[in-house]
C-alpha cells in the first residue's frame, strides 16, 4: 500500500446548486460513469425536498437518506472519486455550508433558464471563504433557457469569479445541437435521452457533414463565437482555479447525460487532491504520517429507538485504522471505533483504513460536536466549520417542568449536530435556537418528544439576524453590552452574539459603536490561520 498514491488519487468534492437545477440528477449521471450504481434513480427516488407542510415521515425520511447517501464513492480512471451529498432542501443549507468545508472543490450547477439564483450566490460566498475551487455546469441546455454569454456574465458579475469556458452550447432548446469543445477542437451532437449511447462527434468544424447537421445558420454562429471565445480566453490558468479565482464552465443536459462526461474528463485532469488545512496551531498536510480529522457533520440514526449517532469524520493527514485508539482533543480522551462506517445509497461496510480525502462514519454515544478533532495524540484543533448567522429565530417553551433535564440535554445534543444554533441569554439562561428554515422546527420539536421525552413550544421571535461581536476596546463592548443587554446573548462556544431587531437598527449600531466589528458568521477570513 502507497499511501502518497492513495492520497494522491482522491479527489473529493460536492455537487451545489439551488434547489432544483439539477444536482440530484447530475450526481446521479456521474454515480453512473463510475459504475457506482446501476439504474437511474437510484439517489433521485430518495429525495426529499419538496416539503414544506408536517410531515414527519418525509422529515425522518430526509434524515435516513442523508445518511445513506452521505458519501458516494467510486473509481474512475483508477482515481477514487469522493462525493460528498448536500441536501436538497433550501431549509437545510447549513448542513451544506458544513459539508463544504470537508471537500477540495465543488461543481456548481446552474439552470440555464434561471441563471444564477438566490442560493447559488450564498454557496459560492462559503466557496470563497476558504478559496474552494469551482466548476460551473449549466444544466438544462435542452429547455429555452438564456443566451450563453449571458449566463456566463452573469456568473461573474454574481458570483464574483471569472470563468473559463471549455464546452460551449451550438443552439438552445428545442434547438439545442450539442456542445463544441474548445479545448478538444471536436463537437458532440446532442440526442435526447442519449444515457450510455455512442454519441456522434465531429472533428472538423469546416465539414459539410457538420454543417449539414447543425443548419448554415448555426454554423455561422459557431464561427463567430469560436473567433470570439478563443480570442477571449486563452490559456486554462491552473493556478487561478485551484485558488478559487477561475471556473471552468460547462454546458449540458444531466437529464439526457449530455456534456456529463466532458465535464467528469476535465475534472479528473483538473480537480485537486486533498490539501494541507488549517488548525489553531499550525497547517497540517495529508501526507504527513500521523492520522488526523475532523467531524463535519452529525446525524442521529435512523432507529429513533436508539439514541446512537453517526459523526462524519474527514481525514485530513496519515491512515485511519480501524480499531485504534485515537485522541478526541476537545474532551482530551482516548476513543477507538470498532466499526467505522462507508456508506454508498443503501449499502454500508465497514471501514479498515482510510485515507486523506475519505469520510467515515463514526458511531458515537454523544462524545461528538460538530467541529472536533481527532489526532493520534498532538492538541490539535482543526478551523474553520463556521456557523453563519439564521434567518428564523425562536424561543423554547418548556411545556412540561417534570422534563427540564431531558429538554436541556436534547436542545444542547441536537445542536452539537447541528440542527440549530443555540443561543443563550444571560438573564434567565433563556434558551433561543435560530435555524435557516421553519422545516428544522418541526424536527427539532418532533425529535425532542420522540427521542428525549420532552414536550415544548416555540415562541417566535422577530430578529433580522445574528451579529457575533469583536472589539479590540473593552470599553466599547463593555458599552455596548449595557446598552443592547437585552439582544447580546451567548453561542455555544461562549462567544458574544448581537441579535439585531433590523437591517435598519444594525445600520445605526454600525455607527453608534464604531468600535465594535459585527460580524454575520462566526468564522472571520482574517481570523483563520490566527492562533
Ligand atoms: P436538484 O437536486 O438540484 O434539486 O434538482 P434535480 O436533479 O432534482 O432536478 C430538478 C428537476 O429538473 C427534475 O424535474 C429533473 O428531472 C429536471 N432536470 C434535471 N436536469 C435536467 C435537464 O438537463 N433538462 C431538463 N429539461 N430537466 C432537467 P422534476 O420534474 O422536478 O422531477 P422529476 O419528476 O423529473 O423527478
Amino acid at each position: 500500500m502507497n499511501v502518497d498514491n492513495e492520497i494522491a488519487r482522491r479527489k473529493t468534492f460536492a455537487v451545489i446548486a439551488h434547489p432544483d437545477s439539477g444536482k440530484t440528477t447530475l450526481t446521479e449521471k456521474l454515480l453512473l460513469f463510475g459504475g457506482a450504481i446501476q439504474t437511474a434513480g437510484a439517489v433521485k427516488s430518495n429525495k426529499v425536498k419538496k416539503t414544506t407542510a408536517s410531515d414527519f415521515m418525509e422529515i425522518e425520511k430526509q434524515r435516513g437518506i442523508s445518511v445513506a447517501t452521505s458519501v458516494m464513492s467510486f473509481e474512475y480512471n483508477s482515481r477514487l472519486i469522493n462525493i460528498l451529498d448536500t441536501p436538497g432542501h433550501k431549509d437545510f443549507a447549513e448542513d451544506t455550508y458544513r459539508t463544504l468545508t470537508a471537500v477540495d472543490s465543488v461543481i456548481l450547477v446552474i439552470d440555464c433558464v434561471k441563471g444564477v439564483e438566490e442560493q447559488t450566490e450564498k454557496l459560492m460566498e462559503v466557496c470563497r471563504m476558504r478559496d474552494t475551487p469551482v466548476q460551473v455546469f449549466i444544466n438544462k441546455m435542452d429547455r429555452d433557457g438564456r443566451d450563453p454569454y449571458d449566463l456566463i456574465e452573469e456568473v461573474e458579475e454574481k458570483l464574483g469569479i471569472q470563468v473559463f469556458p471549455v464546452t460551449w452550447p451550438v443552439g438552445i432548446g428545442k434547438e439545442f445541437k450539442g456542445v463544441w469543445h474548445l479545448q478538444d477542437h471536436q463537437m458532440t451532437a446532442f440526442t435526447a435521452g442519449s444515457a450510455g449511447e455512442e454519441l456522434k462527434v465531429f472533428r472538423d468544424k469546416e465539414s459539410e457533414e457538420l454543417t449539414n447537421f447543425i443548419g448554415n445558420t448555426f454554423a455561422q454562429q459557431l464561427d463567430e463565437d469560436l473567433d470570439f471565445l478563443n480570442e477571449l480566453y486563452d490559456e486554462f490558468d491552473q493556478e487561478a482555479y485551484l485558488n478559487g479565482q477561475l471556473a471552468p464552465v460547462f454546458f449540458g443536459s444531466a437529464i439526457n447525460n449530455f456534456g456529463v462526461q466532458e465535464l467528469l474528463d476535465y475534472f479528473l485532469k483538473i480537480a485537486p487532491s486533498p490539501f494541507a488545512r488549517p488548525t489553531q496551531a499550525r497547517m497540517v498536510e495529508p501526507l504527513e504520517k500521523k492520522f488526523t480529522g475532523f467531524v463535519f457533520k452529525i446525524h442521529a440514526n435512523l432507529d429513533p429507538k436508539h439514541r446512537d449517532r453517526i459523526a462524519f469524520l474527514r481525514i485530513c493527514s496519515g491512515v485511519f485504522k480501524r480499531n485504534t485508539f485515537y485522541m478526541h482533543t476537545r474532551i482530551n480522551k482516548k476513543l477507538r471505533f470498532s466499526n467505522p462506517t462507508s456508506f454508498m445509497a443503501s449499502k454500508k461496510s465497514i471501514v479498515d483504513v482510510a485515507f486523506p480525502g475519505d469520510v467515515v462514519g463514526l458511531y458515537d454515544a454523544g462524545n461528538f460536536k460538530i467541529g472536533d478533532t481527532l489526532t493520534e495524540g498532538e492538541e490539535l484543533f482543526f478551523k474553520g466549520i463556521p456557523s453563519f448567522s439564521p434567518e428564523i429565530f425562536k424561543e423554547v417553551v418548556n411545556r412540561d417542568p417534570m422534563k427540564s433535564k431531558q429538554l436541556d440535554k436534547g436542545i444542547r445534543q441536537l445542536s452539537d449536530e447541528g440542527v440549530a444554533q443555540l443561543f443563550i441569554h444571560p438573564v434567565g439562561q433563556r434558551k433561543i435556537l435560530g435555524t435557516v428554515g421553519p422545516l428544522q422546527f418541526e424536527v427539532i420539536q418532533h425529535r425532542l418528544l420522540g427521542e428525549y421525552g420532552a414536550k415544548m413550544d416555540f415562541q417566535p421571535l422577530n430578529y433580522y439576524k445574528a451579529c457575533w461581536i469583536r472589539s479590540d476596546k473593552l470599553e466599547a463592548m463593555a458599552e455596548f453590552k449595557k446598552r443592547k443587554h437585552q439582544h447580546v446573548v451567548k453561542d455555544k462556544d461562549e462567544n458574544d452574539v448581537f441579535l439585531a431587531d433590523s437591517a435598519w437598527i444594525l445600520k445605526v449600531c454600525r455607527e453608534d459603536f464604531p468600535d465594535i466589528r459585527f460580524y454575520t458568521t462566526s468564522e472571520f477570513k482574517v481570523d483563520l490561520m490566527a492562533g
